[in-house]
């Protein structure tokens, strides 16, 4: 049976360096998928050019004209859901989300977090991992749950912490290894590999019992 194309609406803030993977990809390869917009609540985030560029979209919704998180949250759904996505990907989208938005998308909200969850949520990654003295360290694409960078674990990848590198070093490090792990799970929904059940991940009909995790590319 030829299954519809899959289609996404991202979310973003700032540089958009992951929703460029996404779109070349997407035009590289042949796969039924099509980024239908892109939401950003900065208006100078550099991602909004890069979606002109590509002829996509761009919609800027400033948080601040919103009294609170909950209507804030309620008019980004009404605007993605114009577009009826099969899939939501947050990209470098900085804001916290509400529990009722996290629900309205549940199995098709996907993020990506520069750390080999569950190690460092949050912000300021790469110089934890540095802190803590990790010679691994990386970038997880996971469900949203509730729990914030707290969702099923779809896949990581890796690199090694050199005794050298600085969170700057880290950064762009993991970031190179980012643009090519979002795109291939990115792919796997589109080839309707993946789906989330009661907080559990089936990958091709079967339960995920951890994270794929990806060969990163060296060269
Ligand atoms: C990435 O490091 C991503 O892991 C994090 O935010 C950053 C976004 O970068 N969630 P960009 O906007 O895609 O360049």
């Amino acid at each position: 049976m030829c299954k519809a194309t899959l289609s996404i609406v991202v979310l973003i803030s700032g540089s958009g360096s992951n929703l460029q993977a996404l779109i070349d990809d997407l035009s590289k390869q042949p796969i039924k998928a099509e980024i239908k917009a892109v939401i950003s609540n900065k208006a100078d985030a550099f991602g909004l050019q890069r979606a002109e560029n590509a002829g996509i979209p761009g919609i800027f919704i400033d948080h601040n004209e919103f009294p609170d998180r909950t209507s804030f949250d309620q008019a980004m759904i009404s605007k993605i859901d114009a577009y009826n996505p099969d899939l939501v990907v947050l990209a470098g989208f900085m804001r916290i989300l509400s529990n009722d938005f996290v629900n309205h998308y549940s199995g098709r909200l996907i993020n990506i977090h520069p750390s080999l969850l569950p190690h460092f949520k949050g912000l300021n990654t790469h110089q934890r991992a540095l802190d803590a003295k990790h010679k691994r360290h990386g970038a997880s694409v996971h469900f949203v749950s509730n729990e914030l960078d707290g969702g099923p674990v779809i896949a990581q990848i890796e690199v090694t912490v050199k005794a050298n590198d600085n969170a700057e070093s880290l950064r762009l490090k993991v970031i190179k290894q980012e643009h090519i792990i979002y795109p291939q799970v990115v792919r796997w929904f589109a080839e309707h590999r993946l789906s989330l059940q009661d907080q559990v991940i089936y990958f091709d009909q079967q339960l995920m019992q951890q994270p794929v995790v990806l060969k990163p590319e060296t060269a």
